[in-house]
């Protein structure tokens, strides 16, 4: 568990409320070694508020979540959203691949190609060249676990997990194969953090598919 020491954690009301969060998400929200636990640093402040948002509302279900958030007002989950927004610990060192080189080599084709055959775009069409997300709602795809990115590209496809219509990214996963959801996984969690890390300005990529969460 990692215990937040921020000196100035008694006086800052958003950086006290954010301590219950540190044991899963670690106090910068760096992430965790937890394979399910999603790292919150750096991901755009609008996306982070819609899936507080979503948690509060139990359209995404992960019980401890949805019991923290269950009274928070919108200014709150704003508040919290801007916090770890604006947070730039360092990322975790890339995953040592668990599958075959042939399985990252077709993860790393569809993440960068997309099949236009199969309707699936190019991943880095929307999560940016470097898959740093985009500005305001796009998250970034680096420093998750494979495991975590499985999960939410699965509950897309089972429709658990959704977003603001139209849905792009139930469009993009509906069309995955578990194969292909554990080939992208695979690949994504083994990339190394780029030199920059922020998400690309908004409106800076052409994206194929509308996205009722990012406004263009
Ligand atoms: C008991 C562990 C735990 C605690 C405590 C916790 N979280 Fe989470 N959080 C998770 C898990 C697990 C997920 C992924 C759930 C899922 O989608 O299935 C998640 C997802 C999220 C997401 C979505 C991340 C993304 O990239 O989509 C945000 C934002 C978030 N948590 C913020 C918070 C905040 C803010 C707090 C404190 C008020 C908090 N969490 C406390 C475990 C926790
Ligand atoms: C048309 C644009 C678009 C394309 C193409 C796209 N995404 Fe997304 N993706 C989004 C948006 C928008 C969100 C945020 C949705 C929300 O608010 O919950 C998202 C969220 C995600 C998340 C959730 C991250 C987290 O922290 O929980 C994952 C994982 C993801 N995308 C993976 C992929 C993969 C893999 C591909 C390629 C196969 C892909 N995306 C292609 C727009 C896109």
């Amino acid at each position: 568990m990692i215990v937040a020491t921020q000196a100035e954690a008694g006086t800052d009301p958003v950086a006290e409320r954010v301590l219950a969060c540190a044991s899963c998400h670690g106090a910068q929200g760096q992430g965790t070694d937890d394979q399910y636990f999603p790292r919150l640093a750096g991901k755009p402040a609008g996306y982070l508020y819609h899936q507080l948002v979503a948690f509060r509302d139990k359209r995404r279900k992960y019980p401890p979540m949805n019991y923290l958030l269950e009274f928070q007002p919108d200014e709150s989950l704003r508040q919290m959203a801007d916090y770890f927004a604006s947070q730039h610990p360092p990322l975790p060192p890339p995953a040592a691949p668990t599958v075959s080189n042939e399985v990252l080599d077709q993860g790393h084709a569809l993440v960068t190609q997309g099949d236009p055959q199969r309707g699936i775009p190019a991943c880095e069409r929307c999560h940016g060249p470097s898959f740093t997300g985009m500005e305001p709602a796009i998250p970034g795809l680096l420093g998750l676990h494979a495991r975590y990115i499985a999960a939410q590209l699965g509950a897309w496809r089972y429709g658990t997990r959704t977003a603001a219509a139209p849905d792009c990214m139930q469009i993009v996963a509906g069309h995955l194969t578990e194969a292909d959801v554990t080939a992208v996984a695979a690949w994504l969690s083994s990339l190394p953090a780029p030199a920059n890390a922020l998400p690309v300005p908004q409106g800076s990529l052409a994206m194929p598919l509308k996205c009722g969460s990012e406004p263009n």
